[in-house]
């Protein structure tokens, strides 16, 4: 029941520009608006752990948007580009219009939102959008945590509202940052996103922005600028590759396997920073590299990813874009879970793997870098010319500045982790547990990642990577 479209060809043709256009690393201009704000991690640092008790896995990030004048706590979604909402019990005023058209978006775990897109006034932090389309999907499965709708954050061309109203209806449909972009254009086009933690390692809310960065974090327009392959319509970044206690582990991705990519391209790795996955996906070289050899590992559900590692598992990894590194904190290579039933006491705390080896490459790419990673970096999103039409305009691209610090993680590990673990047995007294899982009820699912065909081929990939890598090297 794959939804799937074509979003590619890739558009190859045409000369290659050489010129490089450095963004201006800070722009003097007032900012008109804001959008600075806290999300908070569902309800408290504890749901991480209660939505694994129940078995999903899962954390998400949300923040409220009103639109028609009702306000939704939607998750912020960077794997995905459309906005849908949970409507159930919310009578939509005359001002929202429905365009009579249905569009449904499928996501990574195989949920669903499908609807009639409608559209209605929005506002967003304090920008406010008198026309914003939405997929109005009363009762959607892809809800969790009682949130109610999500918000893509990428580009338009993966959005499938946009894409059908474009040939549907001459409404443009397009996605939430796009219509602030447009009504705001000296605003500059990105958003960022700051994941923390609590003191006991698991996720404790964070901050979002659309167009300035928190001051204490403003350094982050400085980091290098990590190139997007633009023609990929995702947040798909060019990576060098993965060190693991101090090894250098590169190649082995969609670009290595195809002939005639040129030396400075073929060792890199295309990686999705996704804010809608929970974990983590890495080909099986890397995860090799990152777990294999852990004394004690052993596998639970191996079809499914799930590897059970002991609890005191501590390893330096850290991912490199661009010739900078950014160390994860050891925290983030397994998360506490269970493992047997409630009912019959055969309840168990046991530690898995966070990151899963899969092969994306049918995906169009190699990693995808979610919420385990994304905790471990301050990340500005820059549009480019996704977003600003100006001739000229530089593609898309990250930045990334690293809020974890090797070697106090490692140092204060054994005390993080300990009361990690502490807090998750604590909970198991806290909730009336009925749900019993079996031990499969471990799987990690990911949620959220738009699953889009590439129809590219893998030569077509490799020779947009290789463009951008010239564009950014030259
Ligand atoms: C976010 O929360 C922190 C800590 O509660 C607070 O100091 C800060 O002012 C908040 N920022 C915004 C933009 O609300
Ligand atoms: C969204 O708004 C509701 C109601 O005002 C509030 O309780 C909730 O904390 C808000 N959520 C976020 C993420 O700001
Ligand atoms: C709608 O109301 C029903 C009945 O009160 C409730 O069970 C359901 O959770 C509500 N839906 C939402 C999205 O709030
Ligand atoms: C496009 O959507 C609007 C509602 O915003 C509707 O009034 C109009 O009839 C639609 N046009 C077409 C061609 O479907
Ligand atoms: C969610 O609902 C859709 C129908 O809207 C269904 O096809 C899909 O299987 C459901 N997914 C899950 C995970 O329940
Ligand atoms: C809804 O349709 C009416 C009539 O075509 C139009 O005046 C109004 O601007 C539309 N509302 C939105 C939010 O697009
Ligand atoms: C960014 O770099 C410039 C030039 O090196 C420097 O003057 C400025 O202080 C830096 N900004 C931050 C926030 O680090
Ligand atoms: C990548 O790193 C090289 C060498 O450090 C630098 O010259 C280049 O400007 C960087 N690229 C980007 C996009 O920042
Ligand atoms: C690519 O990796 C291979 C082996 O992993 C290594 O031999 C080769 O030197 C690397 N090439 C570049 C350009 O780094
Ligand atoms: C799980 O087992 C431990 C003993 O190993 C017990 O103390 C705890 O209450 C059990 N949890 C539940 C929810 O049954
Ligand atoms: C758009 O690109 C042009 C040309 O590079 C640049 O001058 C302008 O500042 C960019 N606009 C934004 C909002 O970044
Ligand atoms: C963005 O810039 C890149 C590099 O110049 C170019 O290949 C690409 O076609 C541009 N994209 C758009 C949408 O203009």
């Amino acid at each position: 029941m794959h939804h799937l479209r074509s979003l590619l060809p890739l558009t190859l043709a045409g000369t290659a520009t050489a010129a490089v256009l450095h963004m201006p690393a800070k722009r003097q201009i007032p900012i008109p608006q804001s959008t600075l704000m806290n999300f908070t991690n569902i309800a408290d640092p504890f749901v991480f752990n209660v939505v694994d008790l129940a078995g999903d896995g899962e954390v998400i990030y949300v923040a409220n948007i009103t639109v028609d004048g009702q306000s939704y706590e939607v998750q912020l979604d960077t794997g995905s580009a459309d906005l849908w909402l949970n409507t159930q019990n919310i009578t939509l005023s005359p001002a929202a219009n429905d365009t009579n058209i249905s569009v449904t978006v499928q996501y990574g775990d195989m949920t669903a939102a499908t609807g009639d897109v409608f559209v209605a006034p929005a506002q967003f932090g304090n920008y406010s959008i008198p026309s914003q389309a939405f997929i109005n999907a009363p009762g959607s499965n892809a809800t969790s945590d009682n949130d109610l709708g999500l918000l893509g954050l990428s580009s338009k061309n993966i959005s499938e509202v946009h894409t059908t109203l474009a040939c549907k209806n001459n409404t443009g449909g397009l996605p939430v940052l796009y219509n602030i972009f447009a009504a705001n254009p000296s605003l500059p086009n990105y958003f960022s996103f700051l994941l923390s933690r609590s003191n006991l390692g698991v996720t404790d809310g964070g901050i979002f922005s659309v167009g300035e960065v928190d001051p204490n974090w403003s350094a982050v327009l400085n980091q290098t600028q990590i190139p997007v392959v633009s023609q990929l319509e995702q947040w798909i970044s060019v990576m060098d590759g993965v060190v693991v206690d101090g090894k250098n582990f590169s190649g082995h991705g969609l670009l290595s396997k195809v002939k005639g990519v040129s030396d400075s391209v073929k060792n890199k790795t295309l990686s999705l920073l996704d804010s809608g996955t929970s974990l983590g996906i890495m080909p099986q070289y890397y995860w090799d590299a990152v777990y294999k050899d852990v004394p004690g590992i052993k596998a639970l559900d191996a079809k499914n990813g799930v590897w059970q590692l002991p609890c005191d598992t501590r390893k330096n990894v850290s991912m490199t874009f661009n010739g900078t590194v950014y160390p994860l904190n050891p925290l983030d290579l397994t998360r506490v879970n269970n493992l047997g039933n409630f009912s019959d006491g055969t309840n168990q705390t046991i530690c898995v793997n966070t990151f899963q080896p899969a092969d994306e490459a049918s995906q169009g790419l190699d990693f995808i870098l979610g919420d385990s990673f994304m905790r471990n970096v301050y990340a500005v999103f820059n549009f480019g010319n996704w977003t600003n039409t100006t001739e000229g305009a530089a593609p898309p691209y990250i930045q990334l500045l690293p809020t974890t610090n090797q070697d106090a993680a490692w140092s204060s590990f054994n005390d993080s982790n300990n009361a990690r673990i502490q807090q998750w047995t604590d909970l198991q007294g806290q909730f009336n547990l009925t749900n019993d899982g079996p031990p499969t009820s471990t799987v990690a699912r990911r949620r959220s990642v738009r699953r889009v065909s590439v129809d590219a081929s893998d030569e077509e990939i490799a020779e947009a990577a290789a463009r951008t890598h010239e564009y950014w090297s030259s």
